[in-house]
């Protein structure tokens, strides 16, 4: 439904996205993770048609955003960053306005603006002034305001940022009801948050693709990465029997391939790069590698877990 090729984005001489390649099969969610200023808007940009890009291209259910803006802009509802809101109209009005914009008119426009305020939740300040609206609200106005000509596809920028727990377990509620009925793109700098909500998540950081799974098999590459690789001169058996002995150590393999290189898994957080140098270096073994395998996955993940959401009121009870 969503296909993204080789799509890039330069903002004078410096990448925002490089060579960013994709897909979002219909009905899913698809998180779309990274850290601050890894280019999540700007491809969300580009998707929607606000942006053109540098190179690559993308296409909305068959439709090139470039060569068929229209038609891919029609089946899109884009929840942008910062939602540019009229805050002197009424949430009906405004939703009203949004929906002619779209080419919505009539008895269809007015049973659209009804239904996606109540979808939503926003009916009980349908005849509110949006200034006078809180933030919870207001993202809740986004929201249908995304929905009003009912596209199939939804692009969310950040939808749950700012909103308190209640608000924030509410947003994901809705958003997961729209699957199936919907396909997705939902961006997060939070990796729990899309982990909750999202089917898939793509990794995006500095402008590229570092990862592409399931929350699960995130998870577990998480702790795949907690593993070492070694690379040494000196009789294998006894090296492999000597490290499986060591404290943190849970299992060595050697490659099937490589003589003298060896694949450590360790307890997590246990570290045992020092002392495994040590073992070997003692012996007289020539030393000649040893690194963490898939260290900046790893360090992708900490800037994405630092800032964990709140508890959303269900859990927290
Ligand atoms: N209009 C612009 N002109 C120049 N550089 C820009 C512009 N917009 C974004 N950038 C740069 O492009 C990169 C990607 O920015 P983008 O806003 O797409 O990231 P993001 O993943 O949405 O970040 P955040 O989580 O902070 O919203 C950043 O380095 C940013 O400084
Ligand atoms: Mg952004």
């Amino acid at each position: 439904m969503i296909d993204v090729q080789h799509l890039t984005k330069y903002y004078a001489t410096t990448a925002a996205i490089e060579d960013l390649t994709f897909h979002v099969p219909e009905g899913e969610i698809l998180g779309f993770l990274g850290p601050n200023g890894a280019g999540k808007t700007t491809t969300m940009r580009i998707l929607t048609g606000f942006l053109p890009p540098s190179r690559g291209t993308a296409r909305i259910a068959g439709f090139d955003i470039v060569e068929h803006s229209l038609e891919a802009r029609r089946r899109i509802g884009y929840l942008p960053e910062n939602t540019p809101l009229y805050t002197d109209l009424t949430v009906r009005q405004y939703l009203h306005y949004m929906g002619r914009l779209r080419g919505l008119g009539g008895k269809r426009l007015k049973s659209r603006v009804d239904e996606v305020m109540e979808q939503t939740r926003c009916d009980d300040v349908a005849t509110t002034i949006i200034g006078k609206l809180s933030k919870g609200y207001r993202q809740r106005v986004g929201l249908a305001q995304a929905l009003v000509h009912d596209p199939p596809v939804l692009i969310l920028d950040e939808p749950t940022v700012g909103l308190d727990p209640r608000q924030n377990s509410e947003t994901r509620q809705l958003i997961r009801s729209l699957a199936g009925s919907h396909t997705i793109i939902l961006s997060s700098h939070i990796l729990p948050e899309v982990s909750q909500t999202c089917q898939r998540v793509v990794i995006i950081n500095e402008g590229r693709l570092v990862a592409e799974d399931t929350p699960e098999g995130l998870t577990a590459r998480l702790r795949a990465s907690d593993r070492l690789v070694v690379q040494l001169r000196g009789p294998v058996e006894e090296a492999v029997a000597l490290l499986r002995k060591m404290p943190g150590v849970l299992q060595v393999t050697p490659d099937s391939h490589e003589a003298g290189r060896l694949y450590i898994d360790c307890a997590p957080q246990s570290d045992p790069r020092e002392a495994i140098a040590a073992a070997i270096v003692e012996r007289g073994w020539g030393l000649r590698e040893l690194r963490p395998v898939g260290m900046s996955l790893e360090e992708i993940f900490l800037k994405l877990t630092t800032e964990e959401p709140p508890l959303p009121v269900e859990a927290a009870a």
